[in-house]
């Protein structure tokens, strides 16, 4: 088989590289280790910025989107038993984020692709790259036992951080930046009305807490916990009591336990290597970066990442002009370390931490309190918060 453009990994990246590959002429396939089921289940984060939402419905996925994403125009961050809001869309230009689940956009994606004669190969077995650095780069895959062989222009590595693509790339020719947090979060999903309409990211002395949501029905709900915590441990009363103390006093009475339909640990991370391209072979997403969940970024990021990438190639093949495919990485990294500084600021600001005492605690508070009051603090804050605008 041959392609133009052979992408590894059907999550957000892959699946919106290919769509916005093919609005432009460019043939593209994909080639996923999962099955459709698994994918389109797989519970992830749900928080959209405004730039991500604007590309979802410019690019015609985004009617499901529009119809059954709820804008969220502010948040709230607690700490010492009280809630501030965050008017997120008075302090960025009217910008929002939606909610709305990860997988509802594959799903979305996946039809789109589908419905447009795209080529998804799902479950494909032992998938492995070739020859990235000269003219004609492959991958090979087994399919219902049969080895196959995709020859294309360029690979796009979209299999997320446990990938193969990444490894592919010959170990001295990356810089990875590496930092794994000592705590993780617990996160369900419960049948439950949410706390509040808008998301509340909650500082707390015994940790973190999250009360987010996927609909006026669906709570997401998540409790910082050590790294190695079994969820086994915590059985549904244990879990309503820690979020029912994180939330503190004057909120409890919103707090409506319902049956929880999945539990499971995150855990934390900031990962970046550099560059994000070897001879043919551009990362994107996942397979690239790694933000802590604190600021909800990951899929934000993989798209903006695959938005860079589609541009570069139609350059490339509309022109013939090669810039913009030299300058993917660069211009990636830079969007990408800013998230990243947010990220981490996020995490640090909100998490309880072994080292530094009493003394780092009350240091977040002080931060907390600024953030809250000064309007300049709260402007950068939502400026971030709703997504960064896309640099080319
Ligand atoms: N061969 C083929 N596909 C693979 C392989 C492989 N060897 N390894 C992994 N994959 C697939 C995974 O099954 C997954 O469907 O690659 C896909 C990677 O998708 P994601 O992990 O979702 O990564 P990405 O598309 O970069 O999305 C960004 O944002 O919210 C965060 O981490 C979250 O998934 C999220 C990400
Ligand atoms: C989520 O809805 O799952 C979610 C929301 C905000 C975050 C992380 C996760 O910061």
């Amino acid at each position: 088989m041959r392609t133009q453009v052979a992408i590894v990994g059907a999550g957000p990246a892959g699946l919106m590289l290919s769509h916005l590959l093919h609005l432009r002429g460019i043939s593209s396939v994909v080639v996923e280790n999962q099955s459709r089921g698994h994918i389109e289940q797989r519970i992830r984060a749900g928080v959209l910025e405004q730039g991500t939402v604007d590309l979802l419905i410019e690019s015609g996925v985004g009617d499901r989107l529009r119809r059954e994403g709820l804008v969220h125009h502010g948040l709230e961050l607690r700490f010492g038993g009280r809630g501030h809001r965050i008017d997120l869309s008075g302090l960025a230009g009217g910008r929002s984020i939606t909610v709305y689940a990860q997988q509802e956009v594959v799903k979305d994606l996946i039809s789109a692709r589908l419905a447009a004669g795209g080529d998804i190969v799902f479950e494909a077995q032992g998938v492995s790259l070739h020859d990235i650095s000269g003219p004609a780069p492959r991958v090979r895959y087994r399919k219902d036992e049969v080895a196959r062989e995709i020859e294309c222009d360029f690979i796009a590595g979209c299999d997320g951080f446990h990938g193969i693509c990444r490894a592919s790339i010959p170990p001295g020719a990356l810089t990875a930046y590496d930092h794994v947090y000592p705590f993780a979060w617990l996160g369900i999903l419960a049948e439950a009305p949410p706390v509040s309409p808008e998301l509340i990211y909650c500082h707390h002395d015994r940790g973190f807490a999250l009360f987010a949501l996927r609909t006026p029905r669906l709570s997401r709900l998540y409790l910082q916990c050590r790294a190695d915590e079994d969820p086994a441990s915590w059985p549904e009363e244990r879990i309503w009591d820690e979020l029912r103390k994180r939330l503190g006093e004057n909120g409890n009475a919103a707090l409506q336990p319902g049956p929880m339909l999945q539990k499971g640990l995150t855990g934390m991370r900031s990962f970046v290597v550099e560059p994000m391209r070897q001879g043919r072979l551009f990362l994107a997403g996942d397979a690239a970066h790694i933000v802590p969940a604190t600021g909800a970024k990951g899929l934000n990021l993989a798209i903006a990442d695959v938005r860079v990438l589609a541009i570069a190639l139609e350059r490339h093949y509309r022109h013939g002009a090669p810039d913009a495919l030299e300058r993917y990485s660069d211009t990636c990294l830079r969007r990408v370390w800013r998230v990243q500084r947010f990220s981490a600021w996020m995490t640090s600001l909100l998490h309880l931490h072994e080292e530094g005492g009493k003394m780092r605690q009350r240091l977040q508070i002080a931060e907390l309190d600024y953030l809250t009051r000064s309007r300049a603090a709260a402007t950068a804050f939502a400026e971030n918060y709703v997504g960064l605008p896309f640099d080319d």
